[in-house]
């Protein structure tokens, strides 16, 4: 079993303090992550960019701005929370998908210079806005988000390089330097090659482009959930690439905007048992969260490892510690809401904790209204070990704001 997050005197106090169940991130595991994800990849010219989709916390997202990643927006609320964290619109790339007019000229007003573009029609969209403003449009950065099936896979997302010339011509037209690639190999692969194997490939349709600039290799890197299985390479990726790229004529720009991989493991969900039953020797945790708060397992199919303070009691029989298939049901009847299924867990008491694991990407930024319950509060703790709230608790009322009733 993998090792819990902290002390459990640490996990009680918290919850003694800020209540159950709680999201808690530790910024020292925060900082270690980053450092071997920046180290890992010697390219000069590289930026990384944080993928705040994963989670938009502040604090969280000062950290990054604190060791010198920009950000990644995928919306225009992802840009909206990186201004409100302080990055400058200089360090934030937008590369998401169908905006409407007004978006687009939102971007452009609060100062956005890299644009990653998802189809020629938003391209075409963004020429015509951006003509209209008053910025000096060549100073712009633009860049197209690839679909090519056999290294994007069956994605709505892209321009196939067929249509380059299309919106080469778009923008030329519109004296903007058409100079980006931004691939996005899906979602979370622990299989390196998969990165490697393609980068001689993604360079050639790079020279594709006009006046290519940059490379953007996305995000969608791997983070090894299952804490004893495959684990996405760094080192290897970031060695291949650099080799690669520094054998070009002409330096370029890469950057990489990595999400789960640079997240997930600083946070987890501390919850309480409040019931237990057992089915034969399968053991049926009820604890004090719900699906809601963290959609992934139930409603994407994900794992997240759950680990206890609580000490098993020593079989009498092999001396070996007794763990039991256990269910880790949430708070509700919905038919979904499990937090974990066939978990390895000592026999457990209502009142003790379990924690969560690796819930620092999509978690609290993917949690829910649905079934009713007011989400947990957020808390950090410190690099130097100080608890500090980031997010309060939502109390009933939440569930009544914006209804409008007589
Ligand atoms: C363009 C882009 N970059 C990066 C990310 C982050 O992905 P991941 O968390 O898999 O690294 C996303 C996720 O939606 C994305 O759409």
């Amino acid at each position: 079993m993998t090792k819990t997050p902290f002390a459990p005197e640490v996990a009680r106090s918290l919850l003694t303090t800020y209540g159950s169940p709680l999201y808690v991130y530790q910024e020292t595991v925060l900082r270690q992550t980053l450092d071997r994800i920046t180290k890992s990849i010697p390219y000069k010219q590289t930026q990384f960019h944080f993928a705040c989709v994963t989670n938009g916390s502040i604090p969280l997202m000062q950290i990054f701005h604190n060791c010198g990643w920009g950000l990644h927006a995928n919306s225009p609320g992802d840009v909206y929370l990186g201004l409100k964290a302080g990055f400058d619109p200089k360090q934030i790339v937008y590369s998401g998908s169908n905006l409407n007019p007004t978006e687009m000229q939102q971007l452009l007003d609060w100062g956005l210079g890299k644009f990653n573009l998802d189809s020629i029609s938003q391209l075409q969209l963004f020429a015509d806005v951006a003509t209209k403003t008053d910025k000096i449009i060549s100073n712009l950065k633009l860049g197209l988000r690839l679909n090519l099936p056999e290294l994007t896979g069956d994605s709505r997302i892209g321009v196939h390089p067929d249509e380059f010339p299309a919106a080469a011509k778009i923008a030329r037209q519109s004296g903007l330097r058409l100079g980006g690639l931004h691939f996005y190999r899906g979602t979370g692969t622990n299989a390196t090659a998969a990165f490697t194997q393609v980068i001689q490939q993604l360079i050639g349709i790079c020279q594709l482009l006009p006046d290519w600039e940059y490379l953007d290799f996305g995000g969608g890197f791997g983070y090894p959930y299952h804490h004893d299985g495959a684990a996405f390479d760094w080192e290897k990726f970031g060695a291949e690439l650099t080799t690669a790229l520094q054998s070009l004529p002409q330096s370029k720009t890469l950057i990489i905007e990595p999400g789960r991989s640079a997240v997930a493991a600083c946070g987890c969900i501390l919850a309480t048992v409040v019931a237990v039953k057992w089915q034969g020797e399968k053991q049926l945790l009820g604890v004090d969260t719900t699906v809601a708060n963290l959609s992934v397992p139930s409603v994407h199919g994900g794992y997240r490892e759950i680990v206890t303070w609580e000490q098993p009691v020593r079989g009498e029989q092999q001396n070996a510690p007794n763990v039991y298939p256990t269910d880790v049901c949430g708070n509700t009847t919905y038919s979904r809401d499990y937090l974990g299924r066939n978990c390895l867990l000592p026999a457990l008491q209502p009142g003790d904790i379990i924690a969560i694991l690796d819930t620092g990407a999509y978690g609290y930024a993917m949690s829910s209204h649905f079934l009713h319950r007011p989400r947990p509060a957020e808390v950090l703790i410190t690099a130097n070990g100080e608890d500090r709230l980031i997010r309060k608790r939502e109390d009933y009322s939440v569930l009544l704001s914006n209804q409008v009733f007589g």
